[in-house]
């Protein structure tokens, strides 16, 4: 059997030399306003020379207003294409493919100041209330999306992954319990999928390398989205020719998750199955042989990987001697590896 783990995969002009992707995860390192720090090239680095077939790194900034932590990164100004552009060379010097997840925390955010929102609704009783978005607030947020791929592109990435999950601003818009709107951008799902459909066109206007997309597929609440809304929501993307959907969940409120090994595949094989679009399955993923029934049987075509990449930065190598697969090693290592 050839492990479908470690078969490459070509999504648009990009090949990944397998299916292992670092999930995005904030670190709280950067530097000064929003900049990569040291941390960032030694955190990233690692799990390249790990043999992770792309890195993403962790969600970034659009705006100031929108970063979760003060310590987030961003790429709302030209300037912080510099410090990108070196952490990308370095994850690609040792074979990994780059992908940078692109964020706006909204009624989430950490702002010294004003936040904004599709409604204003706080997230909870400590969290502050957001003022509901003007659409010149809303014209300018896609702009700062489409201004944060530009300087992607310029920073060499792979591909962009927009973050529409968790209960962050796209996140605010898709869902019904967030967005009491009553205009063009509010009530029906196709206007609340409005916000996030102007993103990914603003987006593709100057970004045309491979785009995903990753949302909380479970909101966890009967008065929530439901798969059927999700569904829509992907075959929509799919016909914005967006290359993939990262399937996450919950974050929208603050409700209780009942956490498993798997617990979030489900939502990537329906998707997937339903939607006819390429998925990305994470969640409590931790050994080879789960990746590779995952795609197997036709459940993912991704496995994403986040806190068991922290504990392990050699994941891939762990994954691989499981599946009895080969691994090429880092040219350094190939006297101990
Ligand atoms: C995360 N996660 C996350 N998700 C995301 O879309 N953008 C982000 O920046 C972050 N940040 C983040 C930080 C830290 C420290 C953790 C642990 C998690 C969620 C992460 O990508 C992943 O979806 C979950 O951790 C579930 O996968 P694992 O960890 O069970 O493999």
């Amino acid at each position: 059997m050839t492990a479908k783990l470690f078969t490459p995969i070509t999504i648009k002009n990009v090949t990944l030399k397998n299916k292992i992707v670092m999930s995005p995860m904030c670190m709280y390192s950067s530097e000064g306003d929003g900049y990569i720090s040291d941390f960032h090239y030694t955190h990233y680095i690692s799990r390249a020379i790990g043999q992770v077939g792309l890195v993403m790194i962790e969600a970034t900034a659009v705006t100031k207003q929108g970063q979760i932590s003060t310590k987030d990164l961003g790429i709302y100004d030209d300037e912080h294409v510099q410090g990108l552009k070196k952490l990308v060379k370095g994850i690609k010097a040792y074979g990994a493919r780059t992908a940078i997840q692109l964020g706006h925390a909204g009624r989430k955010a950490i702002f010294d100041g004003e936040i904004i929102a599709p409604s204003s609704i706080a997230f909870d009783q400590e969290s502050k209330t957001p003022k509901k978005m003007s659409m010149n607030e809303i014209t300018e947020t896609i702009d700062a999306f489409k201004k944060a791929a530009f300087r992607s592109k310029l920073a060499g990435f792979d591909i962009v992954e927009i973050h529409a999950a968790h209960g962050y601003l796209i996140n605010q818009f898709l869902s019904p319990l967030s967005n009491k709107r009553n205009d063009e951008y509010g009530g029906t799902r196709k206007n609340r999928f409005r916000f996030l459909k102007e993103i990914i066109h603003s987006v593709k206007n100057v970004w045309d390398g491979p785009l995903f997309v990753r949302i909380s597929a479970d909101e966890y609440d009967p008065d929530g989205n439901q798969m059927e809304d999700f569904i829509y929501f992907a075959s929509e993307m799919k016909k914005l020719d967006v290359d993939l959907i990262d399937c996450s969940t919950g974050g929208v409120i603050r409700t209780p998750i009942n956490i498993y090994p798997g617990y979030q595949i489900r939502h990537s094989e329906t998707i997937k199955e339903h939607a006819k679009m390429a998925t990305g399955a994470v969640g409590l993923i931790t050994t080879g042989i789960q990746a590779e029934e995952i795609l197997q049987n036709e459940r993912a075509d991704l496995i994403f990987v986040g806190r068991e990449l922290l504990r392990n930065p050699y994941w891939s190598k762990t994954a691989a001697d499981e599946l009895h697969v080969k691994l090429d090693p880092p040219q350094q290592y190939s006297r101990g590896w």
